[in-house]
């Protein structure tokens, strides 16, 4: 049956190990963090209307999305769209992928469909490119499916299953980035040198391995060492900035695992793997240098 009126939302994310090169066919490790969510009413309208605090610009691609949308499943209705996001947007947090799949979601129920969780995923990634330009697909996918994910761009997921809970200190620092603009630059700078980062690239990619590995046996101290080896192979990248450094030597003098950037860097957020026990004194150094930290327990 259809409605007139729908209300869906989605999970914010983080990226463990594996982002940018992740845009580059290299796998990539993703965790949901489903109580922090997303959420969109959407209802038919006569033209396409945001009912949300954001500027122009923003509104016009959050139009652009939901007519992706609305050809991807077969939809004819303009809509009026209210957000209310429970998390910063812009801050690293896969705030545009929440939208997305929030919107595909609740534009499905509109029109009296089911599509399955991979569908979903793919249509929230073709809205995604809208906001990102070439994103690899991680962050729409993490979100579509709300599972810690092993991610290669254009395969389907596969699934991890940590062996223990992992606790991680989220700190935001406080600067907002474009993912665009950071995943064009670096894309820039590979094609000025194609060896050196395709090098690194790869680099990454051996993390990236070894991190499903140390996830799937609870080898947490291996882990936090190898969140510290990616973050040395993405300042070799340059997407690190001065706040994330802050941030990442506090959590690391503080006696986090190991911490680094996540997502597309420059700003955004910072993550620092801690042992249970430990995870609140992480959030207190932390929290000299951010007014915005957390803890999140991925199962
Ligand atoms: O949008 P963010 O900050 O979560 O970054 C996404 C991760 C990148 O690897 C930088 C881009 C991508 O599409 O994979």
């Amino acid at each position: 049956m259809t409605k007139k009126n729908a209300e869906a939302s989605a999970c914010a994310k983080l990226i463990l190990l594996g982002e940018h090169s992740a845009v580059y066919g290299h796998p990539a490790i993703a965790v949901p963090l489903p109580s922090l969510r997303l959420n969109v009413r959407l209802k038919d309208a006569d033209s396409y209307q945001v009912k949300a605090p954001v500027g122009p610009e923003d509104a016009e691609k959050i139009i652009q999305s939901l007519k992706v949308a609305g050809q991807l499943l077969d939809s004819v209705r303009k809509l009026e769209i209210g957000i209310s996001s429970g998390f910063p947007m812009k801050a690293g947090l896969g705030s545009s992928a929440a939208l997305n799949v929030a919107i595909a979601r609740g534009l499905a129920e509109m029109e009296g469909i089911q599509p399955a969780t991979g569908r979903i995923a793919e249509i929230a990634y073709e809205m995604e490119k809208i906001f990102h330009g070439t994103p690899s697909g991680i962050d729409t996918t993490v979100s579509a499916w709300e599972k810690p994910i092993y991610f290669i761009k254009g395969k389907p997921p596969e699934f991890i299953k940590p062996k223990k809970p992992l606790t991680i200190v989220v700190a935001f620092t406080g600067i907002s980035s474009s993912t665009r603009e950071v995943v064009a630059e670096v894309r820039a700078a590979r094609d000025a040198e194609p060896e050196k980062y395709d090098g690194i690239f790869r680099d990454i990619e051996k993390v990236s391995e070894q991190g499903r590995k140390c996830m799937e046996t609870g080898n947490l101290d291996k882990l936090g060492m190898l969140m510290g080896q990616d973050h040395q192979l993405l300042r070799k990248i340059k997407v690190s900035s001065p706040e994330i450094e802050m941030l990442v030597e506090a959590a690391v003098k503080s006696g986090a695992l190991g911490a680094k950037l996540t997502g597309a860097g420059r700003g955004g957020c910072v993550i620092a793997l801690s042992a249970p026990e430990d995870a609140r004194r992480i959030s207190d150094a932390l929290r000299m240098h951010s007014g915005d930290v957390f803890v999140a327990k991925i199962q």
